[in-house]
């Protein structure tokens, strides 16, 4: 950068470095890696065909208003849908664990985001002060503390076990002073852990009793391989949460679109703030989402997104063992991911490998070395104070 530039860098991107996921997945397009790292959705299980017809009814239906300016808070239709799909999903959930059935969300407590990448921005721009305290699990999303850094907050790291953040711990190391936890209840990334009912209800308490608010970031709930997930921190403690979702991993990144759903007066904040962003997220991209989701092909290409990546976690846990991977990776997770393509792709690999036989050499064989992964990986060590993302 020109010295002109470098003198005049604002105090909070001083520190900015190049992102990790970008540096990620520079590598991870390498045809000759196989990268779990990144949340890369397998693109050959990309809903071509259901997103082409989509885009063709968008285009010859709504014609000019499909590629005009829309409302920052996105296209009232696509926010409705959203309201009842996530409204829908809680009262399963709630009924599933035998809790009451929650207040279902009205549109204007749904804000359409360009991904939910913009939405961990769009949060920390509207709660974060240089030193703030927010809390996080230890590891977390990399994309997320990214975004708390770039506001100059202070990660404070919550203790996690096999269910993810504790309870105990969110009490005793973020106190009421915090701006808000960021949570990943659901195949949270990088870990792949799952809070049980039991842990949601106890995290929701304790989140009451805090008084904290909660950011519930989940991009992959809907890709569970055998039963949906437990009820939402949204949805047990609704005055106090924005939950965070994505089409990222159900329908294509690519497309860019994502949502918060939370109190009405915090969305409505937050969409002003949208506004000096980019105006809107992209109104073609939200019409084609909303016909893919009312043609009924999106629950159809749900149900293979989870079978055809189920088969493939099964395979590569078949394939792997414990010379192919350190102790602290885990490579079983419950929930479909970016594995899907890449579970296949390693073990062509395998098959052709020369050394796969060699049991005194695994490690000699390069592809066997690039197997364990990232995004299921829970660091080696990971208990330092700062969060260490993957
Ligand atoms: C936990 C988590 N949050 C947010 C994102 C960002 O997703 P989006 O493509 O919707 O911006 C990702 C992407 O991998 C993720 O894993």
């Amino acid at each position: 950068m020109s010295p002109a530039f470098t003198a005049r860098l604002a105090e909070r991107t001083k520190g900015v470095t190049s992102s990790a996921i970008r540096e990620i997945l520079k590598v991870a397009t390498r045809p000759d890696v196989t990268s779990f790292a990144g949340g890369l959705p397998a693109p050959e299980l990309f809903p071509l065909d259901a997103i082409r017809e989509a885009a063709d009814r968008v285009l010859s239906g709504h014609g000019a208003a499909a590629l005009q300016y829309g409302a920052t808070d996105g296209v009232l239709a696509l926010r409705q849908h959203i309201a009842e799909a996530v409204s829908d999903s809680e009262a399963g959930a709630a009924a599933a664990a035998g809790l009451g059935a929650p207040e279902r969300l009205t549109p204007d407590q749904v804000m359409i985001t360009t991904g939910s990448q913009q939405a961990l921005d769009l949060i920390s721009k509207l709660l974060i002060d240089p030193g703030d305290v927010v809390g996080t699990e230890n590891p977390s999303y990399l994309g997320g503390l990214q975004a708390f850094r770039l506001h100059q907050a202070r990660l404070i790291a919550v203790a996690m076990d096999h269910e993810g953040a504790r309870p105990d711990s969110l009490a005793s190391t973020v106190g009421p002073e915090a701006k808000f936890i960021y949570l990943l209840p659901t195949f949270q990334n990088p870990t792949g852990k799952s809070m049980s009912n039991a842990r949601r209800l106890a995290v929701a308490a304790t989140l009451a009793e805090v008084g904290v608010p909660v950011v519930e970031d989940d991009p992959y709930g809907a890709l569970y391989f055998d039963a949906p997930p437990g009820p939402s921190l949204r949805s047990l403690v609704p005055d106090l949460a924005l939950g965070l979702g994505t089409f990222s991993k159900t329908l294509a990144p690519g497309l860019r679109l994502g949502w918060i759903v939370g109190p009405r007066e915090v969305i409505a904040k937050l969409t002003q703030l949208k506004q000096s962003g980019d105006l809107h997220s992209s109104t073609l991209c939200q019409y084609v989402a909303l016909d893919v989701l009312r043609s009924g092909a999106m629950s159809a290409h749900l149900e293979r997104l989870r079978a055809v990546t189920a088969r493939g976690q099964t395979r590569c846990l078949q394939h792997s063992t414990s010379t192919s991977r350190p102790k602290c990776v885990s490579l079983v997770r419950r929930a479909a991911c970016s594995c899907g393509s890449s579970c296949r792709a390693a073990l062509r690999r395998l098959r052709s490998c020369p050394w796969r036989s060699r049991r005194r050499r695994p490690h000699s064989c390069p592809a066997r070395r690039s197997i364990p992964t990232a995004a299921a990986a829970t660091p080696c060590g990971s208990t330092s104070p700062t969060p260490r993302p993957t």
